[in-house]
């Protein structure tokens, strides 16, 4: 007689939260943090409090974007409909904090890149 088959994996344990809507990467480098001091990073955690997207926006820290000519820098992943974003993100330089907050209300809030801001590649102060 055979034996029984053996029983299927378990499944991976399901997340107790809804996923995340998008995800910010910023750059806590050496270049960012001098020039920006700290505060586009502390606009931004103030700036998705205050519009109660602090749970579905996930903040990551990067030690370098390598874009340090440009500092302060971030990356925007997954806000709003997949054709409206770059494909490797939507890349932010030069962040103020009122840049911070146009990146926070029209793009995560408002599904579409801040246009005027997104990093131009062909600029010379991209090539490393
Ligand atoms: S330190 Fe921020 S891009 Fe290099």
């Amino acid at each position: 007689m055979d034996a029984a088959p053996p029983p299927p994996p378990s499944p991976s344990p399901s997340p107790s939260r809804a996923p995340f809507a998008a995800h910010v990467v910023v750059c806590h480098g050496t270049s960012c943090t001098e020039r920006g001091q700290g505060l586009p990073a502390r606009e931004l955690r103030n700036a998705l409090f205050e519009g109660g997207l602090q749970g579905a926006v996930r903040v990551t820290k990067a030690t370098c974007l390598n874009l340090c000519n440009l500092a302060p820098n971030c990356v925007v992943y997954g806000a709003g409909p997949t054709d409206a974003a770059p494909a490797g993100g939507a890349w932010y330089a030069g962040l103020t904090p009122s840049k911070v907050r146009r990146i926070v209300d029209e793009h995560l809030k408002g599904g579409r890149p801040v246009a005027d801001l997104l990093v131009r590649w062909d600029h010379p102060d991209v090539a490393t």
